[in-house]
Formats: C-alpha cells, structure tokens, sequence
C-alpha cells in the first residue's frame, strides 16, 4: 500500500474503531448516551482483559486519577512520588487534593523511573507512589511493585500512555493497587474521551463505588458536543484527508513564521486546569460502548504500532545526534514514539520533516520538578540528564501509516542528518 499523493502524516491519529458514528448516533437517538447497560458490560469486559475484578469509569484519566487518590483513603497531606518525567497535571491533582507531590529522577533512556529513583525519595510521609509507563513502555514495575510491598507504600499505576502493554503476560496496571487508564482522543483506544481505575481490592472498590454514587451523570449535550469534535478530529488525522486540509494549513502557518497549533504545556497547561476546577465525573454510556469495541481490536493496533516502531528504530537507529526509544523487554507499544534530540536542533528537524508532508509533535510531558507550579527547594536539581520537553519530538507511528511511509520517514530523517538511506 502506498500513501496517495496528497496523504501527509499527522502528528497523532486518533484510532476509532470502524463505525464509531454509527455508534454515536445510535445512543443519541435512543437515549442512550448519558446511562445505559454499556456501563457495565464494559466494566466487565475491560476487567476480564485486564485481570482485575474491578472497573470505574470517570471522565478522564485525570479525573480517574483523582478518584483513585479519593478511593485510597490516603493520610491528610501524604506524599506522593512521581518521576520527575511525567504529564504535569498529575502530580497538579494529587497537589490540589491536599497531597504533597515529590519526584524522583528518571531513567534518561527510558524517561520511566525505576525501584532505584523512587527508593531515593521514599520517606514516613510517603502515601503513595504513581509508578507511569511513559509513551508505551512500561517501567521495571516488578521491582517497583517490590518496593512499594516492602516499604507498606500504596502503588498506583498510571497507564494512560500503555494500554495493553504486558511484562511477563501480566497487564501493567495490575501490579499495584490501582491502575489508571486514559481513553483520550491522542491515546492508542479513545473512547471520546473517559478513563478508568481498576484494582482487585474490594475496600478501595466499596470506596470508588461511594465516590462515584455522589457524582452527577455526563451531561448530555457536553457529552456528545466533545464526542463528535473527536469523531471529526479522527476524520481529519486520517493521512489522506490530513494531507488535504489540516497540512496545508500547518505549512502555510510555518511559512509565515507561526506557531505550529501545539498544544499548551508546563505552567501555562498547569494555570488553565487549575481554572477548570476538575471533579470526578462519570464515564458515559456512548463511551462505554465505543470501549466495548476497542477492547476487540486494541492488542492488534498496538501490534501494528510496534511493527511500524520497528521500522523507524532500524533505519534511523545510527543517525548522530538523535536517540531512538529501544524496548528492553520487547513490550514498549509506542503510543507516542519519541526522538530525543537536542534542543537547539529540534525545531529544525521538525520543519524539514514538515516540508515533506510529515508532521511531528512537541511532547507534552515536561520535568515538573523545574516547572513554577511545583517549585520546592528538596526537588531532585536537573542534571543535564534528565529528559527535558525541549529536547523531544513525537512521531506517530500508529498502523494507518502504512510500512513504506514509515521507510520514507526514515529517509528524510536521514537526508536531514546528512546521511545516505540505509
Ligand atoms: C502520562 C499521562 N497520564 C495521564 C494523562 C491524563 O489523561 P487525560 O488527558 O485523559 O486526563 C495523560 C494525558 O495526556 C498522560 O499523558
């Protein structure tokens, strides 16, 4: 299969399952999108392929976040560790929930943080640890798991970025005491939106469960307002038809020296969520029946992103100057597929790869340690080697891009480099 003439590759696709309209439609029409029996054959169904007894749904994964941090029953004002690496507003939940957030250093290969980086900050007043597999590979979890076991410290896993990902056949999400799945429009299974916890302990269960049973049900019309804004966002991510209208755009934008429609990051993301006043919501019916869909094809995507990873990690893997993300263990699903670059070279790379129909996204993961909002003078110092956000580009890599245009991303990476195609 070849990319048609006017295809460009999109910074990130979003991967709805066929029919997702459909779907859409039908739970408008019978009135179906708030409640209905979705909810629950979800929950059970994402438990069975999990292997966890226990599902809820929220409206995020952050708010899934809060309502895991809610059903732990924490001590007022505990500490919690995160790698210093992360998406900001996590540990901006955990802070405006009463918690002390404090991070740790990260693995600079991996940007995951291991048993060793979160032992250095463990201290009485840790509650919690949030353990995250970031971009899709998941972090040593067993020995983190360890840790947490050992020192009596509750473990929390974010997986927003690792749905799917298995170490040793066992799911991540699983090892700790709550897991914590995002099903946002750049993940590897949106669900318009949502997000879940799961555990398999029935006091934490009994606790979301009351959380829960205290919120209102999605709003209606917000619900179906943001699922159809995705439903068009996936149509026009679509390499084809992102090659016809949105691309253009971006470069029209570069040549007159604007910005390239990033999103907001660091502080500036951190000051907008604090004005949203976030609460735990319900995940909705319409998104519990998208779910149900996407648990059916989930593992087949994922293998489909590996496969295109590896493409790119074979040809550009010998290119000076840029780092790929190489799986230790085989199981990194490449959610987001980061090239660690330096800083003062990125923007060129960016808009030579945008010039040949390729566009490519700034992360959204940043060192929160050296971020204002979480200013606090025992943060780990940045080292030089910890990932910076300036110093990374995404790539999608997701199936709908097909194996050739992978090779060819590979190749102006390369030309870029000053190097023949390998
Ligand atoms: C690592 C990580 N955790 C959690 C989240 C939160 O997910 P959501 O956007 O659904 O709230 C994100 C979102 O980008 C993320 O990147």
């Amino acid at each position: 299969m070849t990319m048609d003439f006017f295809g460009a590759v999109p910074r990130r696709c979003v991967n709805l399952p066929p029919g997702s309209l459909k779907t859409l439609l039908n739970c408008a029409t019978r009135g179906l999108v708030e409640d209905g029996p979705d909810i629950q054959a979800f929950y059970k169904e994402f438990g069975n392929w999990i292997g966890f007894p226990h599902v809820f749904g929220a409206s995020s994964g952050r708010t899934a976040f809060q309502l895991a941090l809610e059903a732990l029953d924490l001590d007022k004002g505990a500490e919690i560790i995160f790698p210093a690496f992360t998406f900001p507003v996590m540990p901006m939940v955990a802070k405006m929930l009463g918690f002390e957030p404090v991070f740790c250093n990260v693995d600079p290969d991996t940007f995951n943080a291991g048993a060793e980086h979160i032992a250095a900050k463990v201290t009485d007043k840790t509650g919690a640890i949030l353990a995250t597999h970031l971009f899709g590979q998941p972090c040593p979890i067993r020995e983190v798991a360890a840790l947490a076991k050992e020192r009596n410290i509750r473990l929390i896993e974010d997986c927003a970025h690792a749905c799917g990902v298995r170490v040793g056949g066992q799911q991540v999400g699983t090892f700790g005491d709550i897991g914590v799945f995002s099903f946002a429009e750049g993940k590897n299974m949106p669900c318009f939106g949502g997000g879940v916890i799961v555990t398999a302990n029935d006091d934490i269960a009994r606790r979301a469960e009351g959380v829960l049973a205290q919120t209102s049900p999605p709003p209606r019309g917000e619900t179906l307002k943001k699922a159809f804004k995705i439903w068009v966002e996936g149509l026009l991510t679509r390499p084809a038809i992102f090659g016809l209208t949105v691309y253009p755009l971006l470069r029209l934008k570069g040549w007159l020296g604007q910005p390239l429609m990033d999103s907001v990051v660091g502080d500036d993301l951190l000051a907008a969520f604090a004005q949203s006043a976030p609460r735990v919501s319900r995940l909705s019916n319409l998104q519990a029946a998208i779910g149900r869909r996407q648990i059916t094809r989930i593992d087949a995507f994922n293998e489909g992103a590996r496969r295109n990873a590896a493409v790119l990690t074979e040809h550009i893997g010998d290119v000076p100057g840029i780092q790929v993300s190489q799986s230790a263990e085989g199981n990194h699903i490449y959610v987001y597929y980061p090239l660690k670059i330096a800083a003062k070279r990125r923007d060129d790379l960016r808009r030579f790869l945008l010039a040949h129909r390729i566009d490519s996204k700034n992360t959204d993961m940043d060192d929160c340690a050296t971020l204002k909002s979480f200013r606090h003078p025992d943060h780990p110092q940045a080292d030089g080697r910890r990932p910076t956000a300036a110093a990374i580009l995404e790539i999608c890599v997701y199936p709908i891009i097909p194996q050739n245009e992978m090779r060819r991303i590979a190749r102006v990476i390369r030309d870029w480099a000053g190097l023949s195609p390998s």
